[in-house]
């Protein structure tokens, strides 16, 4: 749930850092930190707050040195505060290291360290990895070996950098269940938890595999096990640019994400076909389907198991990751498990695929960091095509991954025709994005609102949970996403006058008993704000959405409650791409 950068080359190393550092912002913004080697020791500059505070409190950007690691941090042990900000150095200060992951057994260890004499400034887990190195490279002199016994002391999830001051120019990296790659420049290289951060200095990565070791100089990239084997160095250009990963003209990468959904879904379709048609066969000769995935891209996975059935008549359980262990029993070598998830880095998703696999089930993805982890667990990957997506809400991988499934569900179920359809989605997912102002309104209505209810049925009920997820994230709002249905038995007695209930009622088979189910709200006095092509009486406002074939509807009624999230942040002065407590890339349990 962190970041980490190590840069090393002919540049200064600290505008670097902190540019990339930004970049993975995402991905945690508690605290930061910089370590950059000058005049053979390593300054340590870190604290907590957001990184563009910290960046001027130290006046980073004046810093001399051209090898260094960096950290932007989402706390799991120990407070939010300076001293446990990263980089951690050892008792001699001559080595420092950042980590993103868990060392579980960092209590036993780091009292074992005590006991040979290392003083331990931090409350964090990480710090037992510096007095780890430190003991080894006492020993070993080599700063490659005391890393390889170091890290065989580790338990838990980890990605590492260190540096050593007596070594100005060498950045080593080491990864288990956390991601790291490796950035290729041309006199200078990078090794960063995500590509987006070092993108606008080069395209041309090398992906590290769980246990594995890279050293980076200026001029050499070398990867090892372990165990010290050296493993080849397999260059992959990237196919974003680093203008996906600017702001553009837009006030939040949030909202730039919304928008850029009329290319977005198209891209998701220009799929490989041989491997969608391996894809579709897998679900067709599957015994037992099962489709897992958490947050948003979850609720991906509840749209896919309405078509599957509802389309091709195929039965697919869906379950969130983090309950693996509750549905490890029904899965065996029969079964096929779809991974949906955006990062592919989703430590529940990757406990889920890897304990389902152990039971020798198959497993295919649906990813967008092409490279991640999930990509290398799967049998078929199929890329989200959406290119990086900064924002920590998901917003434009959730519509690539329902075209996906679209496509997937419409082979499935023979329906070519409709398959062409989905091409002709991106003028009127247009035709949505123009009614920025008119949502703007409606949240500027509803700012003072504690609660927001969101229904819908049938396929309109996942989108519906994802309405209310969005809400909650960037607008710290109370928001709960129901089958229209349910509502009366419970929910009910929380509507009051004027309530907020967004009812999302286009005009298909569910369109009557929703607007049921709105009447008994109205009755209590609640306040029905409809996203729908077709008005009624019921409705305090609608949210106009164009009459597209039904089949559609989910794919385009999202883009509005994403956007009404998004101006209710904004509307509460909140920023929408980095909401408080949260992380993109939830690397940890
Ligand atoms: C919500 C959101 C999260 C993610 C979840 C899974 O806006 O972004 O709920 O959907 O953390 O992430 P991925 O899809 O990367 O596995």
């Amino acid at each position: 749930m962190c970041g980490i950068i190590g840069y090393t080359g002919n540049k200064d190393a600290a505008p670097v850092l902190l540019q990339s550092l930004k970049k993975m912002e995402y991905r945690g913004y508690d605290s930061a930190g910089f370590g950059i080697i000058h005049d053979k020791s390593i300054q340590i500059l870190k604290d907590a707050g957001r990184i563009d505070d910290i960046a001027s409190r130290v006046s980073i950007r004046t810093k001399k040195g051209t090898t260094g690691i960096a950290h932007t941090r989402w706390a799991t042990h120990g407070g939010v505060t300076q001293t446990n900000a990263h980089p951690h150095v050892s008792c001699d200060t001559k080595i420092a290291v950042v980590h993103n992951g868990i060392i579980e057994n960092y209590q036993e260890l780091s009292s074992k360290l005590k006991n040979e004499g290392h003083r331990f400034a931090s409350e964090t887990d990480t710090e037992v990895i510096a007095h780890l190195i430190e003991k080894y490279y006492r020993i070993e002199k080599s700063p490659l070996k005391a890393l390889q016994s170091a890290v065989k002391q580790l338990k838990g999830t980890f990605a590492t950098l260190a540096l050593f001051d007596d070594k100005p120019e060498l950045v080593l990296g080491a990864r288990k269940d956390a991601p790291l790659v490796v950035g290729l420049g041309k006199g200078e290289n990078f090794i960063a938890s995500d590509i987006v951060s070092f993108i606008s200095y080069t395209d041309k990565v090398a992906f590290l595999k769980d246990y594995e070791i890279a050293s980076i100089t200026p001029s050499k990239v070398q990867i090892f096990t372990f165990d010290g084997e050296p493993v080849p160095v397999v260059s992959t250009q990237v196919a974003w640019e680093a203008s996906d990963i600017s702001k553009k003209e837009f006030a939040h990468y949030t909202l730039k994400e919304i928008s850029e959904q009329a290319n977005t879904i198209n891209a998701a379709l220009d799929q490989d076909e041989v491997k969608i048609v391996e894809f579709c066969e897998a679900i067709r000769n599957a015994e037992n389907v099962r489709i897992t995935a958490s947050g948003t891209s979850f609720h991906a996975g509840i749209l896919m198991r309405y078509l599957l059935a509802k389309l091709a008549k195929i039965h697919a359980q869906v379950f969130i990751s983090s309950e693996i262990d509750h549905e490890i029993d029904l899965i065996d070598e029969n079964t096929l498990v779809i991974a949906i998830s955006q990062s592919g880095e989703t430590a529940d998703v990757l406990e889920a695929v890897k304990k389902a696999a152990a039971k020798g089930a198959k497993i295919v993805s649906l990813v967008n960091t092409v490279g991640s982890s999930l990509t290398r667990e799967s049998k078929v990957s199929l890329p989200l095509n959406c290119g990086p997506e900064i924002g920590v809400a998901a917003t434009k991988s959730f519509t690539s991954q329902l075209a996906i499934i679209y496509d997937i569900a419409f082979r499935l179920a023979g329906l070519d025709d409709k398959r062409e359809q989905l091409n002709d989605l991106g003028r009127y997912v247009e035709i949505v994005l123009n009614q920025g102002e008119r949502i703007k309104e409606i949240a500027e209505k509803h700012k003072l609102a504690a609660d927001f209810y969101f229904i819908g049925r049938g396929l309109h009920f996942p989108i519906a949970l994802e309405g209310a997820l969005k809400m909650k994230e960037l607008s710290y709002t109370h928001a709960e996403g129901l089958a229209a249905g349910e509502l009366k038995h419970g929910t009910l007695a929380l509507v009051d006058a004027g309530t907020p209930v967004i009812a999302i009622n286009p005009s298909d088979e569910t369109y009557s008993e929703t607007l049921s189910n709105i009447s008994e709200m109205k009755a209590r006095g609640a306040r029905v704000i409809a996203v729908s092509d077709k008005d009624n009486e019921l409705y305090d406002e609608i949210i106009s959405i164009p009459s597209v074939d039904p089949a559609f509807f989910p794919i385009i009624e999202v883009i509005p409650l994403q956007i009404l999230a998004y101006y209710a942040a904004v509307e509460r002065a909140l920023d929408p791409d980095y909401p408080r407590h949260l992380a993109k890339s939830v690397t940890v349990k």
